[in-house]
């Protein structure tokens, strides 16, 4: 990193600031002086001009449509890696050596189990709960069963925590689906990888053999590394104020979890795929670009845009290959669903409005058919990032913590309520 100083005016103030340069990406002016030199705050709703912290883990460049895992494009590590080559590299800085996957990989194997009380827990639940509403309470739960890894001041329990929730994700998620479908939990499988055991969790019974069909699990894997971290996302950046306060790293990945099941963010694959089954056929397509742009209809076309990306998603690309791949398999190639999803998408690309404001598909346009394909419930697609994100999660709450700088998150605001006033006694209101 390297710094020189930048001078700014405000008001009457004059004011020199350190101007910080990355490696890669825009430079950044830090404020951190700023209201002992002014008195003033800076205000950002939303954070769309504001770094909230320095990282080496994931890098996009939106108006190019890059994605860098520690300088690595998405596309080669979706290409020729596997989902947990991925987390080492997001946790650990870079690609393993043929020993240290072997080694990563046999200790992820060997945490996927949870603690057999869990399965009480989840007896709790109403059976049509919401999977996303029990990954919140059953991830958040973890630290009432893993005491030996909350210490964040000890190294080895921060490695520890992040591989048990790397690993146990999956899991928790499988015991979800099951529970949601009455079904009997289904044990991890340490012959299988990661993809694979999931899928055999979610979807094997005790009563008959399941065999893990490989092109799903290469297509889940893919999709794991895609959703794996996405630079300071509004989930990524829950974990990182959670866990500024110092509170334990599953309680900030539940925090994590919440955050992410809403629709604008993680829960957008489900809110998609519901929008292509409503469109239903190509040509109800313009009624709902109509809609889309209409400013007085909250309408939006789910699966396009986003707040970094003013040009092609780059994983909504490998998605798109990734969804004819299931659905080749399938032998479902002129499935209606992707047939309406290209038709919009080409329509959405030539359309000025979306042009002019560059809006273009992001993953979650494709995510949706496949995992529905692959036979997930639409309430399952958010947990499935969950599970992919946990990687990014850890990487970055990791970061923080071992960073020597690191103060606790506490933003600032403009004050427009009521200003000093004087109680007033019931009887006179
Ligand atoms: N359909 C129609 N108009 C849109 C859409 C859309 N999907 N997205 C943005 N716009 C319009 C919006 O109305 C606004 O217009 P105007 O400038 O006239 O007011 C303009 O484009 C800018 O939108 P914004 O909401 O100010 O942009 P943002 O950066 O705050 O929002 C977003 C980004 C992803 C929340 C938004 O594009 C959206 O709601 N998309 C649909 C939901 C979706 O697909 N979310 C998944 C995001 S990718 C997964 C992830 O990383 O979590």
């Amino acid at each position: 990193m390297s710094e020189t100083t930048g001078s700014f005016s405000i008001g009457d103030h004059k004011v020199d600031m350190p101007v910080k340069t990355g490696s890669i990406g825009p430079s950044v002016v830090d404020i951190g002086k700023l209201y002992a030199q002014t008195g003033m705050f800076t205000f950002d709703p939303g954070f769309t001009s504001t770094a909230s912290c320095e990282s080496q883990i994931t890098y996009i460049d939106g108006d190019e449509g890059v994605l860098l895992y520690r300088g690595y494009p998405i596309e080669q590590l979706a290409e020729h890696g596997d989902y947990l080559e991925s987390c080492y590299l997001l946790l650990y800085g870079e690609l393993p050596t043929p020993t240290q996957k072997v080694d990563f990989e046999h200790r992820i194997t060997r945490h996927t189990m949870v603690h057999e009380q869990m399965a009480r827990f989840f007896q709790g639940f109403r059976r049509d709960a919401h999977p996303m509403a029990v990954m919140v309470a059953s991830v958040g739960a973890l630290s009432a069963f893993y005491h030996d890894s909350t210490d964040i001041s000890d190294t080895g329990q921060r490695m520890v925590a992040s591989m048990r929730l790397i690993a146990k994700m999956p899991t928790l998620a499988a015991m979800a689906y099951k529970y949601n479908i009455g079904q009997p939990f289904v044990y991890p499988k340490n012959s299988l990888d990661y993809a694979s055991n999931f899928l055999h969790m979610c979807y094997a019974v005790p009563c008959e053999e399941y065999k893990v069909n490989p092109i799903f699990a290469r297509a889940l894997d893919r999709i794991f590394i895609l959703h794996a971290d996405h630079e300071q996302n509004a989930s990524t950046s829950t974990v990182r104020l959670a866990g500024s306060s110092g509170a334990n790293p599953f309680a900030c990945i539940a925090a994590g979890v919440a955050c992410l099941w809403g629709p604008a963010h993680g829960g957008a694959n489900e809110a998609a795929l519901k929008m292509l089954e409503e469109i239903g056929r190509a040509e109800n397509i313009p009624k709902y670009i109509a809609r889309a742009k209409d400013k007085n209809d909250p309408f939006r076309l789910m699966g396009f845009g986003h707040r970094v990306y003013k040009n092609y998603d780059p994983r909504a690309k490998i998605m798109q290959r990734t969804c004819h791949e299931v659905l080749n398999e399938l032998g479902k190639k002129d499935d209606p669903l992707l047939e309406v999803a290209k038709e919009l998408e080409k329509i959405a690309l030539s359309d000025e409005y979306f042009v002019e404001k560059k809006l273009y598909p992001n993953i979650d346009f494709y995510s949706g058919i496949t995992l529905k394909a692959m036979g997930f419930p639409t309430s399952m697609f958010t947990v499935l990032f969950a599970v992919a994100r946990t990687a990014g999660w850890i990487a970055q709450w990791k970061e923080m913590i071992e960073d020597p700088g690191q103060k606790i998150g506490r933003p600032r605001q403009l004050y427009t309520g009521a200003p000093l006033r004087d109680y007033i006694a019931p009887d006179k209101r």
